[in-house]
């Protein structure tokens, strides 16, 4: 710990950019190069806003997120998202709404069937590799695109009736979305997000974008009014509009929550994209999940129900997980009073960012921790141990991801599903992408797009 009333470390700021110039594009790799230069608690000097503070391993980030919620879990707005409102989002919200938001989200999550809606897009996915064969290279990554689009429009307005991804309604959803997360990350992923003067040309476009879902969204909402039956909640719009669990919010913000839920599901699909990269780049592991699969499931298809008679599978997920780290820093938090932390006086409203990917790659508690090896999940009888120190894909604290449970549901029924029937290779004279390769964007770790040649399994 520093000495009390001691200034912060870090690296040395420019005048007017601070050290913005320094920390792009791949803000999670020199984060953890401060950390290990300046100590676990690093200055990040923000340019016109200011200091933030960097926490960079796992000790000083459990006691700020999970020790402190009431001065670390409260969320820095974005100076776009808080012109622009930050109502119905809830990732933008702060104190008894942002409570109430969450439980609202819970309590719908505990409503809708997640195993099914994982269930079902996972043999959406394989039904149309089955049909396209080996001819479209590029196919699976798109197709994981597609589902994860799919799953949350389900859970969000579709009550139990997926959409088939060729169908026009779903294809004119998808260009909505991705206009709008296009917009989205030329807006908050660049540091004209920190310049509000340089917003004017990239806002304009945006809301204009996202008007369109917006109105998209809205009529699914009258759609819902006519049949609504509150005793039987099967989507986040029935959520809203029948009050479940009692908590009431203006029907108004609903679409908000839908678009960012949409926005913070792509960490899935992030996820699912990366876990099948990386099983390719290995075939030795991609032989052993298929067997283990093949041994669980031997005429029937993957339910989330034997998720423990998979350990090998899952150790690959988590492995996935903690090495590509899709989310490879959490959102930004901000601090909501003083506080002296480990030595540092800290100001209420300072941004605080968790580095995950430095916590991921520590070599205090990691062997090895570039390579690949889901082995390091196994315990000594071959069963599936997740409980790492320095191990926190969903982050942390109050503010830990809420599509946790959700998000593992889809990841294993897509793995189980896919590689019971599947396998993949690289395509011929193409090298598969690397993890150092992935791409930022907006704290998001995103594999750069890739080819594969379908293998189907006899
Ligand atoms: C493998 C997939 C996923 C990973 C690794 C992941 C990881 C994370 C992380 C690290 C955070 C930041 C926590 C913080 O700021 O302290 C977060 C926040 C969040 N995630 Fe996820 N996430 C995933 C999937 C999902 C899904 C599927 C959903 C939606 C159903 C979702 C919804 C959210 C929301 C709404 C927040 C903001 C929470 C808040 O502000 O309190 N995530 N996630």
């Amino acid at each position: 710990m520093a000495e009390k009333g001691s200034s912060i470390p870090g690296p040395r700021p420019s005048r007017i950019i601070g050290n913005l110039k320094q920390i792009c594009p791949k803000a999670h790799i020199t984060w953890t190069e401060w950390c290990q230069r300046y100590g676990p608690v690093c200055r990040v000097n923000l340019g016109p806003m200011g200091d933030s503070i960097l926490l960079g391993n796992i000790d000083v980030l459990r006691r700020a997120f999970e020790e402190s919620p009431e001065i670390f879990s409260g969320r820095f707005v974005l100076p776009i998202v808080k012109k622009d409102g930050a109502v119905g989002t809830m990732t933008w919200e702060n104190d008894a709404v942002y409570d109430q938001r969450r439980q609202l989200l819970s309590t719908v999550m505990k409503q809708v069937d997640l195993d099914k809606l994982a269930q079902n897009e996972a043999i959406a996915v394989c039904d149309v590799l089955s049909e396209k064969g080996d001819t479209s290279s590029d196919l699976v990554y798109r197709l994981i695109e597609e589902a994860n689009l799919s799953m949350i429009s389900t859970f969000c307005f579709r009550r139990e009736q997926r959409c088939p991804y060729d169908d026009p309604k779903f294809k004119e959803l998808k260009n909505r979305v991705t206009k709008m997360n296009h917009k989205l990350k030329n807006l908050m992923g660049e540091k004209a997000n920190l310049f509000p003067v340089l917003w004017a040309p990239f806002y304009k476009d945006f809301r204009k974008k996202r008007k369109n879902l917006r109105c998209l969204v809205s009529k699914e909402l009258d759609a819902h009014k006519e049949n609504l039956d509150s005793s039987n909640i099967r989507d986040l719009i029935d959520g809203y509009l029948g009050k479940a669990d009692g908590i009431e919010f203006p029907e108004n913000d609903c679409p908000w929550h839908i678009m960012n839920l949409m926005g913070s599901t792509i960490t899935l699909k992030n996820a699912i994209q990366w876990i099948i990269l990386l099983i390719t780049k290995h075939p030795e592991i991609q032989t052993k999940v298929q067997e283990e699969v093949s041994s669980v499931f031997v005429d029937r298809a993957p339910t989330t129900d034997d998720v423990d008679k998979l350990p090998y599978t899952n150790a690959t997920i988590y492995e996935t997980l903690r090495i590509a780290c899709p989310a490879a820093q959490v959102v930004p938090h901000m601090t909501q009073k003083d506080v002296n932390f480990d030595g540092f006086d800290v100001k209420s409203g300072t941004v605080v960012f968790g580095n995950i990917w430095g916590l991921h790659h520590d070599k205090n508690h990691w062997e090895e921790p570039e390579k690949f090896n889901p082995d390091r999940f196994l315990d000594s009888n071959g069963q599936l141990d997740i409980d790492k120190e320095s191990f926190v894909p969903f982050g942390l604290g109050k503010r830990r991801c809420p599509g946790e449970t959700y998000a593992k549901k889809a990841m294993f029924m897509f793995v189980t599903n896919i590689y019971q029937r599947y396998g993949f290779e690289a395509v011929d004279g193409e090298t598969l992408p690397d993890v150092d390769e992935g791409v930022i964007n907006v704290g998001l770790h995103n594999p750069p797009p890739y080819k594969l040649k379908i293998v189907p399994r006899n």
